[in-house]
């Protein structure tokens, strides 16, 4: 930690305040004002945190201009390469890569942690039959925390490990039973003699009346897209289980409000967005040049979903990753027709928009969601279950900063003040004198 400062003048009363300037591993100094309002009487105003880092962190680095992306300081592009889901949620927990022992019985605990309370099944069957699998997950994940009381003392780091261990290994089958229970398809139980996206493509697909072999291609595929949405630094929902696990709120409770915030479709149901887009594109009839222009007026609401980023002003370096599964996955498959053309008009409407001066110039590139979709579709998983994957991946990335922030000693409940810009001192009138 440097003495660095930085020097903050009230021109109004001339008063002088240094604020620490403190200098990250990687990545811009940060200017510490946890004493301004104490010092000068002012907060400071950034809606949308635009400027703000809410928390130190050494899980996940992001460089947005560069479109770096690091867990733990190993770079995404080699995870993706050489490491599995399940690795890489030990990395992110534990801030190092197991030994082959540690991982095996890492393996092994998540493996036998897998099938749900079977009270939960009930649970399930109170939604309506057309229910978004995102509001069953948002439901089943919450109401966990009244299954498992045994180890809810968050103070206790052995609870935590275990609540961790239960949610990266539950999260595939709340998951595959939300899809189940959408579609009218009997729940298919977890099979331990599978690894954890070869017993997720099980659940989702297999039927009691035949057997079913998990395509090791898919598997693959899937487990690379959990991979590069394992975790992403501060987004909305990261944050949101942040503030929500803040308050001393359970595990579970704080993971189900992540859940929710990631549903947006500007977060994580950009994905199933990005498909609707498309399909609207190729059924509409118009040129794709229609589409770009209206994402370009500020007067229509429609934008280019899957393109853009609060942070990479650069590719997303996920969406490189990605790009490359969603060609081979397409060729390597007989995918539909609709598929091949949906991935048509996608590439074609990259083209279009990377060459407009209007996304060049607000380095409007496309991001992870803009291909996780189209994906999705030619692994046969349905639109609405796009976000519900994205959570199950992301579940690592909540819980690990969860258990980062409620490790640390003394940490406080987030709570940010406003602008007020209301009315003040009103005098109140009887209903009989308005
Ligand atoms: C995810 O935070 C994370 O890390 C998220 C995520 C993760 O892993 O957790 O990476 C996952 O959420 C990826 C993003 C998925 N969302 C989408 O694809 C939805 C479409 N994208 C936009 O909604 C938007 O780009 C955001 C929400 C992603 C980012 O918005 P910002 O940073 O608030 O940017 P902005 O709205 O201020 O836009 C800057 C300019 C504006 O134009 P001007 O006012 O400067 O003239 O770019 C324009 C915007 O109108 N713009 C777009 C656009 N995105 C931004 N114009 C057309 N189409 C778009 N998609």
């Amino acid at each position: 930690m440097t003495n660095e400062t930085v020097t903050i003048i009230d021109d109004a009363t001339g008063k002088k305040v240094q604020m620490p300037l403190l200098t990250p591993t990687s990545g811009p100094k940060t200017i510490d004002i946890s004493a301004l309002y104490k010092e000068l009487g002012y907060f400071t105003y950034d809606p949308g945190f635009m400027s703000t880092a809410s928390c130190s962190s050494g899980i996940t680095f992001l460089d947005g201009n560069k479109g770096v992306l690091q867990y733990r300081g190993y770079p995404i592009e080699q995870l993706a390469e050489q490491s599995s889901y399940l690795e890489v949620c030990y990395l992110l927990i534990h801030n190092k890569l197991p030994s082959k022992v540690e991982l095996d019985e890492f393996e092994d605990i998540i493996t036998n942690h897998t099938m749900l309370h079977e009270a939960l099944k009930r649970f399930f069957s109170g939604f309506r039959r057309d229910a978004h699998p995102m509001a069953i997950m948002v439901g089943v994940v919450g109401a966990l925390a009244a299954f498992y009381h045994d180890h809810m003392d968050i103070r206790e780091p052995e609870h935590r490990i275990i609540t961790i261990q239960r949610l990266i290994a539950k999260m595939p089958t709340i998951a595959a039973w939300s899809y189940r229970y959408a579609t009218g398809k009997p729940f298919i139980y977890p099979d331990n003699s599978l690894g954890y996206t070869e017993n997720f493509l099980y659940m989702m697909f297999a039927m009691p009346s035949e057997e079913y072999k998990p395509s090791p291609l898919l598997a693959k595929a899937l487990d690379l897209i959990l991979i590069l949405h394992a975790d992403h630094e501060q987004n909305a929902s990261t944050s949101t289980v942040r503030l929500a696990g803040s308050s001393d709120a359970n595990p579970f409770a704080a993971v189900a409000a992540g859940v929710a915030a990631l549903w947006g479709p500007a977060h994580g149901g950009a994905n199933e967005a990005v498909i609707r887009m498309l399909m609207e594109i190729n059924n509409s009839g118009e040129p794709l040049q229609n589409f770009v222009d209206r994402a370009k007026d500020k007067n229509d609401s429609f934008r280019l979903m899957g393109f853009g980023h609060r942070v990479y002003k650069n590719y997303d370096p996920r969406a490189k990753l990605i790009r490359e599964i969603c060609h081979q996955l397409l060729n390597d498959m007989e995918s539909t027709g609709e598929q091949k053309k949906l991935l048509e008009t996608a590439m074609a409407l990259e083209k279009v928009a990377l060459e407009d001066q209007y996304f060049v110039d607000r380095n409007l590139y496309p991001n992870v969601d803009f291909y996780s979709g189209i994906i999705f579709l030619a692994m046969d998983i349905p639109m609405n279950m796009f976000t519900v994957i994205f959570a199950m991946a992301r579940t690592i990335g909540w819980i690990s900063q969860w258990n980062e922030m409620v490790s640390e000693p003394g940490y406080k409940i987030g709570r940010p003040r406003q602008l007020y810009t209301g009315a003040i001192d009103l005098e109140y009138v009887p209903v009989d004198k308005r």
